[in-house]
């Protein structure tokens, strides 16, 4: 129970020439944990509207179970939604706020007083129950609005950005929280995050969006380690992964990555997606995360080396690490080092990069090279 199918699914609101989501694609299995994740305006909000019910779709099918659930109204829907603002009603009480959903489905009402206890015990907020929403505070009110949702027991969980109200602490206990009750309930969850942490966090499986395209789906590692583009690449990870321009080059059966500043010799393992990538591809953007970037303090003698000189901008301490900017020519690279590893603003310095732990983007279309459809 709690499967979920959106066959090309498109949203056009009116008057609008572009499409908010534009064939969603996809299926969740039962009790997956599902993020939806990217920037403001992507359509993550829209998507996780269409499947409630609160809006309705432009073209394409929805199936919950089998089920086609197009033009089910949002109260037949097995789903209960967590919004952003908590949505709490401020005359009722804590526990009124709690079981007005099951009220409305004319559950009994020893029912509904030993599943409002149980959510609440859950919770933490057995003591609150008699209070006015206004009377709590914004943790709280998360809460409520979470023992509302789950009190319903639905085979499906929506939530869009429940926490972004929170302070950080209160956010990372209450992720926390989200999680095992998730795995607890074994009930589908499809989560709204812009924040790319909360997703790698949370989600088994991430939906990266961008202009109401699903960009990547896949699993918090993958994600990591073989983005699909450009842009998966750089919106996923903090700092964001290095970008530098350059050309491929090929000689004596070596392929090598070139630009002004550096060429470097290629292992086997880019190479070959090179030699077996449909179309020859010589304009491209490397990619390479600030933790798989070097950094000495002298240029190493060895010419097979990958270090190339560059000068420290300044250095970024978050006490666990510390992220070094350096200018190579026009470019600006992030390393992360350790915090005894210090350097001073503008000394020169060698940067290198594991080989092992490049990307390699097409320049033209951003999909990287010998992805899945590179
Ligand atoms: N009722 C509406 N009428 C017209 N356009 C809308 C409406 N609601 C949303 N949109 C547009 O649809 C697109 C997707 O909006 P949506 O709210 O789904 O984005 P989102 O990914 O949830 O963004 P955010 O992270 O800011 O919440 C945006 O361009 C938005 O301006
Ligand atoms: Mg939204």
């Amino acid at each position: 129970m709690g499967s979920i199918t959106f066959n090309h699914v498109f949203k056009r609101y009116k008057g609008e020439s572009r499409p908010a989501v534009n064939d969603f694609h996809l299926s969740i299995e039962e009790g997956e944990f599902l993020v939806l994740v990217g920037p403001s305006g992507c359509g993550k909000s829209t998507t996780l509207r269409m499947l409630a019910g609160l809006e309705e779709i432009s073209s394409g099918e929805m199936y919950m179970d089998d089920k086609f659930i197009n033009y089910v109204s949002p109260k037949d829907r097995d789903i209960a939604m967590v919004f952003q603002n908590y949505a709490l009603y401020p005359n009722l009480s804590v526990f009124e706020n709690i079981a007005l959903g099951l009220k409305l489905r004319k559950t009994a009402k020893h029912e509904i007083e030993l599943r409002v206890k149980r959510v609440a015990k859950i919770l933490e907020i057995s003591h609150l129950l008699d209070r006015k929403p206004s009377q709590l505070s914004g943790g709280q009110k998360q809460r409520v609005a979470l023992g509302r949702a789950i009190a319903r027991e639905p085979q499906v969980f929506l939530m869009d950005e429940p926490l972004s109200n929170l302070d950080a602490k209160l956010r990372a206990q209450t992720r926390a929280e989200i999680i095992k009750l998730q795995s607890d309930l074994k009930r589908t969850m499809v989560y709204v995050t812009h924040d790319q942490v909360e997703a790698m966090t949370m989600g088994t499986r991430i939906v990266v969006m961008k202009d109401g395209l699903i960009q990547q789906v896949a699993t918090p590692r993958k994600l990591y380690d073989e983005p699909i583009n450009v842009f998966v690449a750089g919106f996923i990870g903090s700092p964001q992964m290095n970008f530098i321009s350059g050309t491929i080059e090929r000689e004596e059966g070596n392929f090598y990555f070139a630009n002004k500043r550096m060429r470097l010799l290629l292992s086997d393992k880019y190479g070959s997606r090179f030699e077996n990538s449909a179309k020859f591809i010589r304009n491209v953007i490397m990619g390479v995360r600030p933790e798989h970037v070097l950094l000495k303090a002298n240029m190493p003698t060895d010419e097979q080396s990958s270090f190339v000189p560059a000068s420290v901008q300044m250095t970024e301490a978050t006490g666990a690490d510390s992220y070094v900017y350096v200018l190579v020519g026009e470019t600006r690279i992030i390393a992360r080092t350790e915090p005894e590893n210090e350097y001073g603003k503008d000394e020169q310095i060698a940067v290198g990069f594991q080989m092992n732990r490049l990307h390699f983007f097409d320049e033209n279309t951003g999909i990287a090279v010998g992805g899945e459809e590179g």
